[in-house]
């Protein structure tokens, strides 16, 4: 991978800026968790695991400024730094997964020194796992892609979604890594355009054939029998109920692809699975307004107009043919068996 998304660097935290994508490549290094907060909300880097890593590695950040004072107060200070990080974004589990995560090894700490080396070991584990889990997931999923396939996804759950190598382009990676000839329709995810302005980017910088089209046009290709499988990233997915939380424009595209008998199959890792919440309980972040009223600098609809932006749909479970994590192809419904595991049962 010739770019990376987020990194560790010399006691900062490195991010790529995605709002700036494809135009230009420009990185941040910020300093404080305030900075780290802002660029998780802004969206300079966004994609459930990708937050994820960005947010342990804002903690880190926070506790390697914490000189001196009791281990209580460096607690206190911490659990602060992961509340601001825990509002950011409501919908994607990987935050609050990797912040639990990082806060559980802050509070098994018996000095100040031990929570800053291990808040940093921590982050950076789980920035190291989230790729190899991609790279299972890929090879997992590489299995239901053939040769010759033509495959639809959503939004961006590439590269710079991740930690690298990516979910749903990841499983399409390691297809072609395995020789198979994929082509690749990339719809263009409005508001925030992360289809046009980033996986078509990514895949095009692998060489990938890639072709764009705009969310409407989706259902008409794929009746036109143009794609053989569709396969997206995900948010969130309920354990519970095998409901698929993504980037809004994923339901419809299941529909579609129900109604046209295509595969549509969701990649990610056990990190974003709850294995707690039914859909009801799941909080769907509605973003500016200002997404939907303009197109980059132009304004697209009267002034007073008034508009809903959430960013997420939920799908569910009967239109999802197969979800894929670093642990295997599961159906829906396998989930349960998960979260049997999950609770040591
Ligand atoms: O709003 P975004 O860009 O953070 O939404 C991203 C998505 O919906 C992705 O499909 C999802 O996070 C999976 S990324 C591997």
């Amino acid at each position: 991978m010739s770019f990376r998304t987020v990194y560790w660097s010399r006691g900062s935290v490195v991010l790529l800026d995605q709002r700036l994508l494809p135009h230009r490549v420009r990185y941040l290094r910020l300093t404080t968790v305030r900075q780290v907060a802002r660029a998780i909300k802004d969206m300079a880097v966004r994609g459930a695991p990708a937050i994820g890593v960005t947010a342990a590695l804002g903690l880190a950040l926070e506790a390697s400024k914490i000189r001196g004072g009791s281990v209580g107060e460096a607690l206190r200070r911490m659990e602060k730094a992961a509340e601001l990080l825990r509002s950011t974004r409501p919908t994607a589990v990987n935050l609050f997964w990797a912040i639990d995560r990082v806060m559980r090894v802050a509070r098994s700490c018996g000095s100040v020194r031990e929570l800053r080396e291990k808040v940093l070991d921590e982050a950076l584990r789980i920035l190291e796992e989230d790729l190899e889990m991609n790279k299972s997931i890929g090879r997992n999923g590489a299995k239901l892609i053939e040769d010759g396939d033509t495959i639809l996804t959503h939004c961006n759950a590439g590269a710079l979604a991740t930690a690298g190598y990516g979910t749903a382009l990841g499983v399409i990676r390691a297809a072609v890594e395995e020789g198979k000839r994929v082509r690749v329709y990339a719809s263009e995810t409005r508001p925030r355009l992360q289809g046009a302005r980033l996986t078509v980017w990514e895949l095009m910088r692998d060489g990938i054939p890639v072709k764009l089209i705009t969310d409407n046009m989706a259902a008409f290709l794929m009746q036109r029998g143009e794609v053989d499988k569709v396969v997206v990233g995900a948010d969130r997915i309920l354990a519970k109920t095998g409901h698929v939380i993504n980037k809004i424009g994923t339901l419809s595209h299941a529909i579609a692809a129900k109604r046209f008998e295509i595969p549509f199959m969701v990649a990610a890792p056990t990190s974003t699975i709850d294995f707690e919440r039914t859909p009801e309980e799941v909080e769907i972040e509605e973003r500016d307004p200002r997404e939907v009223l303009y197109v980059g600098r132009e304004r697209i609809a009267p002034r007073g107009v008034e508009v809903w932006n959430p960013a997420f749909d939920i799908t569910p479970p009967d239109l999802v043919t197969y979800i894929i994590t670093e642990k295997g192809v599961h159906r829906p419904w396998e989930l349960e068996g998960l979260l049997a595991k999950h609770r040591g049962e």
